[in-house]
């Protein structure tokens, strides 16, 4: 974490995270009190979203603060570039609406996720950074296309408890396929926080679906530091055997980013890129999870979802407890 922002895992220490998710365990186990009375937190959605913003809100109320919701709609169209002349549609600069809003909040949540052009330009989360420039209180990533930082709180909270000690077991984070082109966001800031946690990461997806090679290779870093592995892997049922965790998520073509229809034209030959039970089958019995929102019977068979390894409500719910460790450290 670097001046009480929480934008990605990549900068994040093993001491750090073990913090945070203690920290959660005991907000978990008994309800800390009103630590965040007469405190606002104020959120923007750029995009829809039912976890980050019900989960977030539900933090923040049960620590006593209060929460600002705003959308893209509520919002002029804001110009993210430093020095642009502005003379296209953008009504406000971020720099004019983060230096704002930091007299009213303390802090500032943003998911802005949306592909706004090619993925060099996106992968720089320009919307996010500037808020973070700009505002003087702490701003929280709640997804860009890059990253998803509270969302791999979660999951990394929900495999502790599950599997107590997360050194040295191995994870298949498994592309799927969905209709529509996904951010990297969850791949991403699980990879990394799996890693830092020394587990063995085996990343599985098709041809043409590689992550960001920067995030792969501090990847590889925080594994090996951590006494893990990371492997690449373009075969899912090579990647499924031996599983004791299977992590689905479909993420976009980063090669077609800006072009949606290339994307779900090589898209159609990958439909078997799908847990199910057979697959599943071929693990060590392994747990599932998945972030969601998820596309039923095309990334993963409801036979799945809704058996008894699946993780996916315990992910879901454990937003809630590891935003109230967050919003906890930076605003203390
Ligand atoms: N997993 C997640 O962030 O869900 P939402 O898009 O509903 O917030």
């Amino acid at each position: 974490m670097s001046k009480r922002d929480f934008l990605s895992t990549a900068d994040l220490t093993r001491h750090e995270l073990d913090d945070l998710l203690d920290l959660a365990a005991r907000v978990k186990g008994k309800r800390p009190g009103q630590v965040m009375a007469g405190k606002t937190l104020g959120l923007l959605f750029f995009q829809p979203s039912l976890r980050t913003r019900v989960s977030f809100e539900v933090a923040m109320v049960q620590l006593g603060g209060h929460v600002i919701n705003l959308s893209a709609d509520d919002l002029y169209e804001l110009e993210p570039q430093d020095q642009a002349v502005m003379n296209g549609p953008a009504e406000e600069h971020v720099k004019d609406a983060a230096r704002t809003l930091s007299r009213y909040v303390d802090a500032l949540g943003i998911r802005a996720a949306s592909r706004t052009g090619t993925w060099e330009r996106d992968r720089q989360e320009l919307l996010l950074r500037s808020y973070a420039k700009y505002s003087s209180v702490p701003v929280i990533n709640l997804e860009t296309c890059f990253a998803h930082p509270c969302q791999a709180l979660a999951d990394m909270l929900t495999l502790r408890e599950n599997l107590v000690s997360l050194k040295g077991r191995k994870l298949t984070l498994l592309w799927c396929n969905h209709p529509e082109p996904k951010s990297l966001g969850p791949t991403h800031s699980v990879l990394h926080l799996a890693a830092l946690m020394g587990m063995n990461v085996t990343l599985a997806h098709p041809l043409g679906f590689e992550v960001d090679q920067q995030v792969l290779d501090e990847s590889r870093r925080m594994a090996g530091d951590a006494g893990g592995s990371l492997q690449v892997v373009n075969d899912m049922r090579a990647a499924a055997d031996g599983a004791e965790v299977v992590y689905a998520r479909s993420w976009g073509c980063t090669k077609y980013w800006d072009d949606a229809e290339r994307e779900a034209m090589v898209k159609r030959s990958l439909q078997d890129w799908k847990v199910d039970e057979a697959l599943m089958a071929t693990t060590k019995d392994a747990l599932l999870m998945h972030p969601l929102p998820v596309r039923r019977n095309v990334a993963a068979s409801d036979a799945v979802l809704d058996g008894k390894r699946s993780l996916i409500y315990e992910q879901a719910a454990n937003r809630a407890h590891v935003q109230k460790a967050l919003l906890m450290q930076l605003l203390k």
